[in-house]
């Protein structure tokens, strides 16, 4: 088979890696892989069903009645399919946010969607972005990077980014939520949010979109021939 590249982009909620995975999977032809989607796909499957997110017996038992398939679209839009329903759409809420993050510290979850996100990268050249790509979905990634920007930025954005969609959201609430998310998402045991050892740190805080697309841009180009 041939040389297949991959490109991990991990940091916390909001600092902006899908933005920049998306840019950069259209210019270089990559297949964008959100891993975040599918953990909120589990999320809204579990919450459908009334099951708590922290209820561990409920999530072990309901797990296995889920199938999720990412589809693409003509124009490369990543889409989630939870048993032949696209629910691309209804993941998106603050509050499957939080559920997704409680949910993907299960072992069985975590274990269930390893293999289907190593499947993807063993295929196509893809940009893979979420929490644990570069520390254990793809330790051998060729290029690793862990993008950031403080809570008050990377709250501020998401607080845009959800009125511009026209939901409802307020700053304060987003943030508190945004902080929550970062405690539970870097002190599971398992599959924690933490920098690769090979891993560049960007920090977006003062940057615009276009500041970071070169930057990663530029780190990509060292490692991969563009
Ligand atoms: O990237 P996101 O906000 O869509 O992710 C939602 C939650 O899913 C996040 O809070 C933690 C979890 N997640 C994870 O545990 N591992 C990943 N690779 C991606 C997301």
């Amino acid at each position: 088979m041939a040389k297949t590249y991959s490109i991990a982009i991990d940091g916390p909620a909001g600092a902006g890696k899908s933005t920049i995975a998306k840019r950069l999977a259209k210019e270089l032809g990559y297949k964008y892989v959100d891993t975040g989607a599918i953990y909120r796909t589990v999320a809204y499957f579990l919450d459908l069903l009334g099951v708590s997110p922290k209820d561990v017996d409920g999530v072990e038992r309901y797990i296995d009645e889920l199938t999720v398939v990412i589809e693409y679209d003509d124009d490369g839009v990543q889409h989630m399919i939870m048993n032949g329903m696209d629910v691309s759409g209804e993941i998106r809420t603050q509050d499957i946010s939080q559920k997704a993050s409680l949910v993907s510290a299960h072992a069985v979850v975590r274990e269930v969607l390893l293999d289907m996100q190593r499947d993807v990268a063993k295929s196509y050249n893809v940009i893979m972005d979420g929490r644990d790509i570069g520390t254990v979905v793809l330790p051998n990634a060729d290029v690793k990077i862990f993008l950031t920007a403080s809570a008050e930025v990377r709250a501020k954005r998401r607080t845009d980014e959800l009125l511009a969609k026209g939901q409802t959201a307020d700053y304060e609430t987003v943030l508190k939520e945004i902080v929550q998310r970062d405690y539970q998402d870097t002190h599971r045991p398992i599959a924690p949010l933490k920098m690769a050892k090979e891993s560049v740190k960007v920090d977006t805080s003062d940057m615009d979109i276009e500041q970071v697309v070169q930057t990663i841009r530029e780190i990509v180009g060292k490692k991969i021939p563009l």
